[in-house]
């Protein structure tokens, strides 16, 4: 039996919503046919926004959307967006599958599907290809409540109040798509174009965003706080982190989504268990220059990257989504609350349509994916305390891909009572759990799991494959909760106390 230690005196941070968070960008059927529809569509919509997938969306409270990519970002240029949609501009989304996009969401579009969603708002600035005055202007535009050329442009749009942007990203993936750019050089323009990310309203300043390293490059973490860290918020609230799960570890053959093996699981957990490494490090270079934690570490990309499904666009990147989705969601989500003192937010890549979505679309059909399931389980612990918790795991897997059967992290609600979610690794192993509380009696727990198959999945024809159910297989006596998890899982236990 697996001894689980759990310490409700002590907690260990705040827990941000955020860390929750998603991304959607101008890719594939992301925006256009998975969140947008456009006023006219038959199928339901507020707006253009698709009822369905909004209404999903709120189930697992997204607690913020960033926008508008991704590679797209360092080539969008926000006056495209706006206006009368017949005269907006026309462009080729070279990035992603060559087609024509019309710009018919934009700005506005995104404030107004942030607004349904009930979600703070993070935009992502232009460094690759975009001017300094472009984006000094997309903030005055958006924020700015008073006589200007930007807050009237906006009026003239449509909106007369301003918005509150909640996050800017200052580029993205300025060492790649963003502008190949060396640290030192994108360091001294983080400088540049941040000065003019202007808080027109101090109650509500906008957290600014550098640009991190991609997976294990520390030298750019190193180099870009070297050049442009500063003392005290307000200059650089957060430094971003992308890490994809890439099932086979080879770039130009990722692996099916749902056709694999035991050991490709296996591969696949240990591939995305790495995250830790990459906080660890990486929050070692950012404790040097900021002990006491100001800046966030924004992971604003992960998940599962695979091949796309056979016979759609490759410049799509849709693929479909199993059970081991889940588990990589579960034991990233597990991560992040662990290492909440430093990680004060994580986008899910990406929320609709694109590579590990929590939502999949068919024209007006929908499906939740095994990922959405894990957010559905994990959204309690956001705004929660993490707690101090500690239990015994033990190698399982395949050849030289060896990963702990279990991970977990627990969190005290605002409601008082304690969240425990845990995944189960092992393709074949139930693990028997003896979860001790310090000095706190337990009154009830209530279990809801979900499971299934390794490669089971929910498609348009069989949408409910995959879906959570109740679990009941615990005795509580005292302090102590008895219960045997069982293999391939994601378990949620809310513990009354
Ligand atoms: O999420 C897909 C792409 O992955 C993003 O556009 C880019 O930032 C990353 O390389």
């Amino acid at each position: 039996m697996a001894k689980y230690f759990i310490n409700p005196k002590v907690q260990k941070g705040h827990i941000n919503p955020e860390i929750q968070g998603h991304f959607s960008e101008h890719l594939g059927r992301c925006i256009y046919g998975g969140l947008y529809v456009g006023e006219d569509s038959d199928i339901p919509n507020v707006n253009g926004m698709r009822t369905d997938v909004v209404e999903a969306l709120k189930e697992i409270q997204v607690p913020v959307l960033r926008w508008p990519g991704g590679c797209f970002a360092d080539e969008y240029h926000w006056k495209d967006g706006i206006g009368p949609k017949e005269t907006r501009k026309k462009m080729i989304n070279t990035h992603w599958g060559g087609i024509v996009e019309d710009n018919s969401f934009g700005t506005h579009e995104f404030m107004e599907l942030c607004r349904q969603l009930g979600c703070k708002t993070y935009i992502n600035g232009n460094v690759g290809s975009g001017t300094v005055q472009e984006m000094s202007e997309w903030v005055e535009y958006m924020t700015f409540d008073g006589v200007s050329p930007m807050a009237d442009m906006r009026a003239a749009n449509g909106s007369e109040k301003p918005w509150k942007v909640d996050y800017f990203g200052v580029g993205n993936e300025n060492w790649g798509c963003g502008g190949n750019m060396r640290p030192e050089y994108y360091g001294d323009l983080y400088r540049r174009y941040q000065t003019y990310v202007r808080n027109y309203d101090n109650a509500n300043p906008i957290s600014k965003i550098a640009c991190g390293a991609n997976a294990g490059d520390y030298h750019w973490t190193e180099k870009v706080l070297e050049t442009c860290f500063d003392h005290g918020t307000g200059y650089m609230d957060g430094l971003s982190l992308h890490y994809y799960t890439i099932p086979t570890g080879d770039w130009s053959k990722k692996g099916s989504a749902t056709d694999f093996t035991e050991k490709d699981w296996y591969q696949t957990l240990s591939a995305t268990l790495f995250m830790e490494t990459l906080i660890k490090r990486h929050g070692a270079i950012m404790d040097r220059f900021d002990p006491e934690k100001k800046i966030g570490m924004m992971i604003d990309e992960w998940g599962i990257w695979t091949d796309v499904e056979p016979g759609t666009n490759p410049g799509f990147l849709y693929q479909q989504n199993t059970m081991r989705d889940a588990l990589v969601a579960g034991i990233n989500l597990n991560l992040f609350n662990k290492h909440c003192d430093r990680v004060k937010m994580a986008n899910i890549a990406q929320m609709v349509n694109v590579l590990q979505s929590v939502i999949l679309t068919d024209g007006a059909k929908m499906v939740k994916t095994p990922t959405w399931y894990a957010f559905n389980l994990y959204k309690v612990h956001q705004d929660g305390e993490l707690v101090d918790s500690h239990l015994e795991t033990r190698y399982v897997g395949m050849d030289e891909f060896k990963v702990p059967n279990l991970t977990e992290s627990v969190s005290l609600g605002k409601d008082g009572k304690l969240y425990m979610t845990l995944t189960n690794l092992s393709l074949d192993e139930a693990e028997s759990i003896q979860a001790v509380l310090t000095e706190t009696e337990v009154k009830s727990v209530k279990g809801t799991i979900l499971t299934g198959g390794m490669n089971a999945h929910n498609t348009f024809d069989a949408p409910d494959t995959v879906h959570t159910v109740e679990f009941t297989d615990v005795t509580v006596k005292g302090n102590e909760i008895d219960f045997t998890i069982p293999p391939c899982c994601v378990l949620q236990l809310a513990v009354e106390i």
